[in-house]
């Protein structure tokens, strides 16, 4: 599998860059006369090769917080960089734009074009993020087990094999910031172990993962947790 080996990138005046940081993010959704207050003030730091899971109720903010560091919405306050260079409050072209070329993200709600087989996904993302090396498709195809489904269509996947499709689609484009919401809410434990060992595999060669999680068992594999409670972060 590819690895970018970018656990010390290290800017020109010595500083080293910081894959992924969020400062003060508020994030407001209205609906009729009501309010929800999704992210109240969240601040976090993710470093090279550090695995942190995300932990919190249903409705606490975890996909909330993920779509706005991912640059898929954006916070009605603060702002995001990654890699150094600010996400927030530009054009969706540029979010997009850094976004396919810094980081993988698996979205709770699956991240295949449904009508696109495995293998077309993984060649539109890598051909968005500015890769399209035939090889490495199949290597990531072959890694991750899914060489027989690679023509199949996302509807004709098993719930494992799409998480598993999902996974690949986010580490085609070779990110240096993974950011997974709950990649394994729907497969049995030995998806999860697959799944699991996956993102260890990325963080040991220096990607930053943060996963949104209910699962105990990510989070004992985690090396740090944070919870998020109401739109707050409570430990951190
Ligand atoms: N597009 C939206 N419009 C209105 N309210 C929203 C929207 N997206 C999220 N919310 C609300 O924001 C809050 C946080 O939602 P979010 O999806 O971030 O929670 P979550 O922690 O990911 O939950 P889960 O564990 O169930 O996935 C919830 O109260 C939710 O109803
Ligand atoms: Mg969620």
């Amino acid at each position: 599998m590819p690895t970018n080996g970018n656990s010390c990138q290290i800017r020109s005046n010595g500083a080293e860059v910081r894959p992924l940081e969020a400062f003060e993010l508020y994030r407001f959704f209205h609906r009729g006369d009501d309010e929800t207050a999704a992210l109240r003030g969240v601040s976090l730091r993710l470093l090279a090769g550090e695995f942190v899971a995300l932990m919190g109720p249903s409705g606490s903010g975890k996909s909330t917080l993920l779509a706005c560091l991912a640059g898929l919405d954006e916070p009605d306050g603060g702002h995001v960089e990654v890699m150094g260079q600010r996400m927030s409050r530009r054009s969706e072209a540029a979010r997009a734009a850094l976004r396919a070329r810094h980081i993988g993200m698996l979205m709770q709600t699956g991240n295949l074009f449904d009508h696109l087989t495995v293998e077309a996904n993984i060649k539109l993302q890598m051909s968005l993020s500015g890769q399209s090396n035939r090889q490495s498709i199949e290597q990531l195809l072959a890694v991750i087990g899914l060489t027989r489904q690679r023509q199949a269509y996302p509807s004709q996947l098993s719930g494992g094999e799409a998480a598993r499709a999902g996974l690949a689609l986010a580490l085609s484009s070779n990110p240096q910031v993974l950011l997974a919401d709950e990649p394994t809410a729907e497969v049995d434990a030995t998806t999860e172990a697959t799944i699991l060992n996956h993102l260890m595999e990325r963080c040991r060669a220096g990607v930053a993962v943060l996963v949104a999680t209910h699962s105990e068992v990510i989070a004992t594999h985690a090396d740090r947790r944070i919870s998020i409670q109401d739109g707050r972060i409570t430990y951190v």
